[in-house]
């Protein structure tokens, strides 16, 4: 399962490359408004920052903000030509839907973005999104079960063989990021701090204290 980093944030991109788990970067008009960015020049330099740490086959998922069809469509296309790393994120909305079926027949890649029902899955799939986002935590938030929703969009993307990637967002904690590698779909986007919490288990600490004590002991 490949890992994107949920951020606008220079600093943590480079502390996913330096742990060595990174696979993309997604990020989101309320990410990028955390940044020191207070005009759309300076958001673009941003993006290019960001694409600049990227590598391979790793992509940035930087979205529009319009809602009308003309504007989304002149919007996508100048962030698609801004970097080529850069992947168009379209928020799921009539127009959006219009926009990304545009942008699939100019090749210019889209992650579907707020997907919450199966429904806005399947449109967006047949529109031809590289990727969609559902938002696992905001689901949970209203007290539904985000990683059924994420079950059941993987079981309708297999049956009818979709390319369309399922990239879990809106990841609250390390369970979120178990759960959907275990239903087995193609990434997850996550804060840093919660891939951290992979990391850590408290027997892995009390374990290794004792090593070290019982060594230090005996060995001169
Ligand atoms: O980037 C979209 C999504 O991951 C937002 O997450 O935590 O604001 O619900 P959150």
């Amino acid at each position: 399962m490949k890992f994107f980093i949920d951020t606008a944030n220079l600093k943590e991109i480079e502390d996913a490359r330096s742990l060595g788990i990174l696979d993309g970067v997604t990020t989101n008009p309320s990410l990028i408004s955390k940044e020191s960015v207070s005009n759309k020049e300076e958001i673009k330099d941003h993006y290019i920052s960001i694409c600049n740490l990227l590598k391979d086959e790793e992509n940035l998922s930087a979205e529009i903000i319009s809602n009308n069809y003309e504007e989304m469509i002149q919007e996508g296309e100048k962030l698609s030509i801004l970097h080529p790393r850069i992947v168009v994120k379209v928020p799921m909305t009539y127009n959006g839907i219009k926009a990304i079926k545009y942008f699939s027949s100019k090749n210019i890649r889209t992650n579907c973005t707020l997907i919450f029902s199966t429904g806005q899955a399947l449109v967006a799939a047949k529109v031809g999104a590289d990727y969609i986002s559902p938002f696992i935590g905001r689901i949970d938030d209203v007290s539904y079960d985000g990683l059924n929703l994420i079950k059941e969009i993987k079981k309708i993307y297999d049956s009818y063989h979709f390319k369309t990637k399922i990239l879990g967002a809106s990841i609250r904690h390390s369970l979120h990021i178990i759960e959907c590698s275990k239903i087995g779909i193609h990434a997850i986007t996550s804060p840093i701090k919660i891939i951290h919490s992979l990391i850590y288990h408290p027997l892995t600490n009390i374990g290794l204290e004792k090593f070290l004590t019982d060594y230090k002991r005996k060995i001169k």
